[in-house]
């Protein structure tokens, strides 16, 4: 088979700790070209993942920087466009629900250049995130489906889509975390935020739906609370400190604040936690794998299978939903119950979506 090219569209910090098993993959089988939005641009949100987990710099840079939903994906279309038609290849590789993995996977498919997504499959049932437009968008005009669980291929059969289009893979974030884990034992976080393994709670929260000012008041004011009763650190994402000052919120005294940290702190700061208070989706992956119970905040998940297994729990996003399970699941005896259930961790999802991708590639002539 003559070398195929592949093009990898990224942009934030999740894509890039997702797709990061995968590059050398590609660079390996494929005449791999890394197209990188800036959708993410400063460097504790972007640079530091690229020098830590080894990853070759972009290619391309197509500098959207931050904007409306709207302006920030036309930016990326339009400027992405030019290299698609330049470089033709072969297949397009995005991963996730980002504005960058839609806008890449919107731009090739309407190029006529088949689109491989993913994390294809993912549902919160919630048409308010533009991550879940994002993931619908993106499944109806991708060619392979890489599924993380069969959760997700569920998802995508309900919808419509031929199972000829889809692999369920597992989830890259596992082989992350093995690949990673070892190498992060070095780090000296704890000692830097002057925390004891098991003494701390991690918290991160920055989705959309939980950062409007009908939402993120009650939050602050529940963590702060619980802040009172336990030690929190807080990983403050940008969007997040910026709805803060928008919506007037003083941070709690009772909370550490944190700079979001680098890809080997995080996996540290969070393997030794007692838990893990999130709204994010690749850290509720990344605590089941390292053993630490995620109690997250949201009603909904696309990644059940951790909350299925009785490892993670879901807690909300009211002031009193989240006081009163956190106070539940954190009693000692329940966080034990978290922690003994099995999770259902399988590597390998790296290996087996670049394997669909070359599959897919030799059944087109
Ligand atoms: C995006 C993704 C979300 C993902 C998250 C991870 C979409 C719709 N959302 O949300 O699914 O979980 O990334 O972080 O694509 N900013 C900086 N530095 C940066 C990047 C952003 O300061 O490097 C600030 C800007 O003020 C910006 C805000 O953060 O307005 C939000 O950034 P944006 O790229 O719009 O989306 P995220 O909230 O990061």
């Amino acid at each position: 088979m003559k070398m195929r090219t592949v093009v990898t569209v990224l942009g934030t910090r999740p894509e890039i700790i997702k797709l990061s098993p995968l590059i050398p993959l590609l660079s390996e089988r494929f005449r791999h070209i890394l197209v990188h939005s800036g959708q993410h641009y400063s460097f504790e949100m972007d640079a530091v993942f690229f020098e830590e987990l080894g990853l070759p710099a972009p290619d391309y840079t197509l500098a959207v920087g931050s904007a409306s939903h709207g302006e920030q994906t036309a930016r990326m279309l339009s400027r992405l466009e030019p290299i698609l038609l330049a470089t033709r290849p072969d297949m397009v590789l995005v991963q996730g629900d980002t504005n960058t993995a839609m806008a890449g996977g919107l731009c090739a498919a309407k190029l006529n250049i088949p689109v491989a997504h993913l994390e294809a499959g993912g549902r919160s049932f919630n048409r308010q995130m533009p991550e879940e437009l994002n993931r619908i968008i993106l499944d109806h005009i991708s060619t392979l489906l890489l599924a993380a669980d069969e959760t997700a291929e569920r998802n995508l059969l309900a919808e419509g889509l031929p199972p000829a289009r889809i692999r369920t893979v597992g989830s890259s974030v596992i082989d992350a975390v093995e690949r990673n884990r070892q190498h992060a034992r070095r780090s000296t976080i704890l000692q830097r935020l002057e925390v004891t393994p098991g003494n701390y709670l991690v918290l991160t929260l920055h989705r959309s739906e939980n950062t409007t000012p009908n939402v993120l008041p009650g939050m602050i004011r529940a963590l702060g609370e619980l802040a009172e009763e336990h030690t929190i650190v807080f990983l403050l994402h940008p969007r997040t400190a910026a709805a803060m000052r928008t919506c007037g919120i003083e941070m709690p005294r009772s909370i550490r604040v944190s700079e979001p940290l680098g890809y080997l702190d995080t996996l540290r700061l969070v393997e030794q936690a007692r838990a893990l208070l999130t709204d994010s989706g690749g850290l509720q992956e990344e605590a089941g794998a390292l053993g630490t119970p995620a109690l997250i905040l949201r009603n909904e998940t696309e990644w059940r299978y951790l909350v299925d297994a009785g490892r993670h729990v879901l807690i909300g996003n009211t002031c009193e939903s989240i006081l009163a399970w956190a106070r539940h699941w954190l009693q000692p005896e329940a966080l034990a119950r978290l922690r003994a259930a099995p999770a259902p961790i399988r590597s390998g999802a790296s290996e087996r979506a670049v394997a669909a991708m070359i599959d897919v590639l030799e059944s087109i002539a």
